[in-house]
């Protein structure tokens, strides 16, 4: 079992964008895989919610406030959805469960402060090495002034910066329906199912 954490202090930032994109492309991949939504707002649950079963791969969800977090043996891939303003004990907590950490930001100064200050927080938790953190620029407008400062702000931390997803309404589609873009039909979403590779190969890479 690989554990894979989508995690910001900012809200509204994508973690449960990507959290529910990735469930999406490791169950289309045959991976049994969990997805849990730490969240009171509980929007993954919601999301898992508008799935349907008989028509796509399962996604298995697990509220942490009304279960306990217990997976079975044949778990392929947990997704952590992380709330909002999380830090101190319960980042660390969430750190520990995890093999990576994805770290969604948006491409507009106050985010990128910000992200750089929560992954401060996040080495400092002690639990998780520098090359196991991905940074991913979400709704991003390409060729926009901002989105070249997104880029050599992130050259400058020693944090891979592996895929910019651009601002779509295919998410916001997918979203709806309790899908992700793995989920859709390939003519739709080619574009962003590519934005998406190098992202999925570090992953892959890095759960092995
Ligand atoms: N790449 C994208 N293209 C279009 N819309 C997007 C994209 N990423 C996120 N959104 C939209 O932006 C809003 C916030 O995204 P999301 O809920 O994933 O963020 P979050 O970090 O989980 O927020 P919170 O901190 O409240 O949990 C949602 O309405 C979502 O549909
Ligand atoms: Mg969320």
């Amino acid at each position: 079992m690989n554990t894979v954490l989508v995690v910001n202090a900012k809200g509204g930032c994508g973690k449960t964008t990507l959290s529910t994109n990735l469930a999406s492309y490791f169950a289309t991949n045959e991976l049994k895989t969990v997805l849990v939504d730490f969240d009171p707002q509980q929007s993954a649950m919601e999301w898992l919610k508008e799935r349907n079963p008989d028509h796509y791969y399962e996604i298995h969800g697990i509220s942490p406030f009304e279960h306990r977090l217990r997976f079975a043996s044949d778990v392929d891939r947990v997704v952590l959805d992380a709330p909002a303003r999380i830090e101190g004990k319960q980042l660390t907590d969430l750190v520990r469960r995890s093999d990576i950490i994805l770290v969604p930001v948006l491409p507009s100064p106050i985010d990128m402060r910000a992200a750089a200050h929560f992954i401060k927080d996040l080495l400092m938790t002690g639990h998780i090495e520098e090359k196991k953190i991905v940074v991913v620029a979400n709704r991003v407008r390409e060729n926009t002034l901002i989105y070249q400062q997104l880029n050599k702000f992130l050259k400058h931390l020693k944090i891979p910066f592996l895929a910019s997803i651009r601002d779509s309404q295919n998410y916001i589609h997918a979203a709806e329906k309790g899908l992700g873009i793995f989920d859709m039909p390939w003519y739709q979403v080619s574009h962003d199912i590519e934005q998406w590779r190098p992202l999925i190969r570090w992953i892959n890479r890095n759960l092995g």
